[in-house]
């Protein structure tokens, strides 16, 4: 007979925090976001640690180069996703690891007998007002000179002249050597009174530009998440498919991290995929999942996995509990894995992180699942708002909102992550659709964590395990939760009372 779980399946709507104590030395400044990605020994650190309890869904609409680089920046990670040919993957890893805050690609280059009316389209398009002149036209082509907007004037010159009339040529041009550091640029740019400073390799051809206004940029990251050669770090999605193809190529490419990633990692397929890939690439750490209960957090935890993500059919794009009937309530799952990991830690000394993946529409159930014990969240449709992400950005009559698809709609068709027989979808798990833009993802989660990092204040703690083990939670009536939204006429902008 089927054994039927006495505990209601609950959301991360039915509950709230009730504040602690706070004492006087607790206040936003003081409050550490920092937490451990990856399976530990009790009392000894992580071999990799976010700054920020934050990591990127593993698809196509969300974790991007672009995005990793913009999360990864601000204390969290990427997992770059796996829809994608090996190759293909491989080098968006490399393109995050390739990244050197402050030394750009150019993407304003011509050729020395290209026009001046040439090199006014390229910068139109690229809207950027300095221009590489390389032998072949391209980023890394050899260089030959700079020219900038303002070294030539419509009216003045004649523009069906050649780019190198115009170009300040390489001779009285101080440029720097590919071993240059970002403070050693900076220096030059400002000692020498220059706005631009191209870096070239040994055999004179442009690998680098480095701006003035970029220094002061990354200046503003001071938690980002690097490895030891202070490269961002970058995670990547695997499947139970081919991960013999794909982790090693994962591993060349240099990525830090990888995750397993299916709609139900309560499997053996996922249990031997594990086994391989921690017996043949013991040195990478790599993540399982989703489960939503103890029995499979155990599974995975033993098979070997680093972390164990959380979720089956919360996610804003998934209608697999429709299709399938098979899920249950975030909330629920993370109490119940999270009882698991601790029983794990006590038998085995082993911490092994959670994750909490998917179904977080407001900024304070990141805080909800941080207190009910995952030490950090995995966002789709948070992170599709932005900017750095790949989704198209769409007017609509009341502003912006951008594309953001599931890995189980017939856009993505994401068959490795949902196994119905086959190479192929046999109906969809997730559906195409829209989010509100967000603009900036800098802005973005900055407010986000000033919501976290207040919300941790009020019960009284600075650091997330501490926060973790003094949580107190209540449950809310649906009377309740009508209180905890405004509940008088909303002022239009016009002043007008309708
Ligand atoms: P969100 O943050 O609520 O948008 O949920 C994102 C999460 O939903 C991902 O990290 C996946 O675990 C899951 N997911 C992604 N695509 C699909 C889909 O097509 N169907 C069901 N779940 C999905």
């Amino acid at each position: 007979m089927a054994q039927i779980i006495a505990e209601v399946s609950r959301t991360f709507n039915e509950y709230l925090l009730l504040p602690n104590r706070t004492r006087t030395d607790c206040g936003p400044a003081a409050v550490d976001l920092r937490t451990p990605l990856v399976r530990h020994r009790v009392g000894e650190a992580s071999a990799i640690e976010l700054h920020a309890p934050f990591v990127s869904a593993i698809m196509q609409a969300v974790s991007s180069p672009e995005l990793a680089i913009a999360l990864a920046r601000n204390g969290g990670l990427s997992f770059i996703h796996h829809n994608q040919p090996v190759e293909e993957q491989a080098a968006a890893v490399r393109k995050v690891k390739n990244f050197k805050a402050g030394f750009v690609t150019s993407d304003t280059n011509v050729r020395p007998d290209d026009t001046l009316r040439d090199l006014v389209a390229v910068m139109r398009r690229t809207g950027h007002s300095t221009a590489a002149v390389t032998h072949d036209g391209t980023a890394t082509g050899r260089l030959l000179g700079l020219v900038t907007s303002r070294d030539f004037h419509p009216q003045r010159h004649d523009l069906d002249g050649p780019v190198s009339g115009r170009m300040t040529p390489l001779g009285e041009l101080p440029h720097a050597g590919g071993d240059v550091t970002l403070s050693e640029a900076n220096a030059r740019l400002w000692e020498e009174r220059l706005d631009c400073l191209p870096v070239l390799d040994g055999e004179g051809h442009l690998q680098h530009l480095v701006f003035r206004s970029d220094y002061a940029d990354n200046k503003r990251f001071p938690n980002q998440v690097v490895d030891g050669g202070k490269r961002l770090r970058v995670g990547a999605g695997v499947n139970t498919h081919d991960y013999r193809e794909r982790v090693p190529a994962l591993l060349e490419a240099g990525a830090d991290v990888l995750c397993f990633d299916s709609s139900d990692g309560y499997s053996d397929w996922q249990a031997e995929a594990l086994t391989w890939t921690k017996k043949n690439y013991p040195e990478i750490p790599i993540g399982g999942g989703n489960v939503v209960d103890g029995e499979a957090f155990t599974f995975l935890a033993e098979a070997g996995a680093d972390f164990v993500k959380i979720g089956v059919g919360g996610g804003s794009i998934c209608i697999t509990r429709d299709q399938k009937g098979i899920g249950r309530g975030q909330a629920s799952a993370v109490l119940d894995v999270a009882a698991a990991r601790d029983a794990f830690l006590e038998r085995t000394g082993d911490y092994v992180p959670l994750c909490s993946d998917g179904g977080l529409v407001e900024d304070y159930h990141v805080a909800l699942a941080l207190a009910m014990g995952a030490d950090f969240v995995m966002m789709g449709r948070y992170f599709a708002r932005f900017d750095q992400a790949p989704g198209a950005k769409v007017p609509t009559r009341d502003g912006f909102v951008k594309e953001y698809w599931g890995e189980g709609s017939n856009r993505a068709r994401n068959w490795q992550r949902y196994g119905q027989g086959g190479q192929g979808l046999v109906f969809e798990e997730g559906v195409d659709g829209y989010v509100p833009y967000a603009g900036d993802l800098n802005e973005g989660l900055a407010t986000t964590m000033a919501k976290i990092k207040s919300t941790m204040v009020s019960c009284g703690s600075v650091t997330l395990p501490e926060f973790q083990s003094s949580a107190r939670l209540t449950l809310v009536s649906e009377q309740s939760f009508q209180e905890s939204h405004a509940s008088v006429t909303l002022r239009d902008t016009s002043g007008t009372v309708a």
